[in-house]
């Protein structure tokens, strides 16, 4: 078996622990496997295929980033190929893509991504490519499995850098608002705001009243607590609002969102005279290594995806469904996104140790 591996979409701490996992899973098995450089790229022109033997894949599983190389502008159903008269024309290249699939001997190809990616490759498999999909995202917004690797890494960065606010709000009687990451779903936001004892936090699941926010940042004043700290999800929206964008992107890829914690900031400011200052912590969640818990689950993650090819069950996604790894069909994933659910534990013991969500 020639097996291709695939990278898509943002990166995530855990990529590389997949990517070794697999080699090693299929090196077992006498099997060979190969990296697909930049996403599809590889595949279309674009930097070449990597050989993946042991050796490559030594010493990578807590190494950030990817080996592979990655983009969030590649897919081979839109590829962006310049005309003669200068212009960009999104061409479907997907047929290019299967046939080079096809001339490199490949019997199986490993798609590591999120949403995006994981479209792609079901895309893909209606068109009869022998795929296996890998969940990855820091946002943790991927249907069909518990969690995606990368979203530990990112909760433990975010809740570092929210200790780190504590102190310094603290001795200035400041709030301090800082925007996290996580599209449309406040995985991230939730996650760090309870372990780092964050005072209010605004997700995109609940709409928030800046009228209520700043209520509660008025009663901690009078109880003596002269300091907030207001985490915001970048997908956060005030209710009858929008969430804020910082880019519109073209049509079949993801706008950029951004700029809600500004503007929070600047309205807790004005309506309670507080001294206030915002930051957004942006791509410091998806670099460096990854945890403990995304290593193992990334590791899992890969074996898993071998055993699967293994099995022959292709057109599926591993996924974490506690106890086990299992495989989920990957239609019914694509175009769901898994939000923090409203009864969830999590949100209820925020409310329960005092966190508001501005609601
Ligand atoms: O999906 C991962 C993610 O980091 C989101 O949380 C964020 O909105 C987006 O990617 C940022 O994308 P880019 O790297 O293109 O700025």
């Amino acid at each position: 078996m020639r097996i291709a591996i695939s990278t898509g979409g943002g990166d995530a701490p855990g990529l590389n622990a997949v990517i070794r996992a697999v080699v090693l899973a299929a090196h077992q098995r006498g099997w060979q496997c190969y990296g697909i450089r930049r996403g599809f790229g590889g595949l279309l022109g674009n930097d070449g295929i990597m050989t993946l033997n042991t050796a490559a894949v030594r010493g990578i599983t807590h190494l950030g980033g990817t080996i592979l190389g990655t983009t969030n502008r590649g897919n081979p159903f839109r590829w962006a190929t310049p005309q003669p008269d200068g212009s960009v024309a999104e061409v479907d290249r997907s047929d290019d893509l299967i046939a080079a699939f096809r001339a490199s001997g490949f019997d199986a190809l490993v798609s590591i991504g999120g949403d995006g990616s994981l479209r792609i490759a079901y895309d893909l498999w209606t068109k009869g490519l022998p795929v296996v999909g890998v969940p990855k995202t820091i946002d943790n917004d991927v249907a069909g499995t518990l969690v995606t690797f990368g979203f530990d890494s990112a909760v433990t960065t975010a809740t570092e850098a929210i200790d780190k606010l504590h102190t310094t709000a603290e001795s200035h009687d400041r709030v301090m608002v800082v925007e996290l990451m996580g599209r449309d779903a406040g995985w991230i936001a939730l996650h760090s705001a309870v372990s780092s004892s964050a005072d209010i936090v605004l997700l995109p699941e609940i709409p928030f009243d800046i009228e209520r926010v700043c209520d509660a940042i008025r009663q901690r004043e009078a109880s003596g607590r002269h300091y907030s700290i207001v985490v915001v999800a970048e997908g956060a929206r005030p209710k009858g609002g929008e969430a804020m964008l910082v880019e519109r992107r073209a049509a079949g890829t993801v706008d950029r969102l951004g700029g809600v914690g500004s503007r929070v900031a600047a309205a807790i400011a004005e309506r309670t005279g507080k001294e206030t200052r915002s930051l957004v912590l942006g791509h410091l969640q998806r670099g460096g290594g990854p945890t403990t818990s995304d290593r193992l689950i990334a590791l899992r993650f890969g074996t898993a995806a071998v055993r699967a090819i293994a099995a022959g069950s292709f057109g599926t996604m591993v996924a974490y469904t506690p106890p086990t790894i299992s495989t989920v069909p990957l239609v019914d994933v694509i175009g769901r996104t898994k939000l923090v659910p409203l009864d969830s534990d999590t949100l209820q013991t925020a409310r329960d140790i005092g966190i508001s969500f501005g609601d």
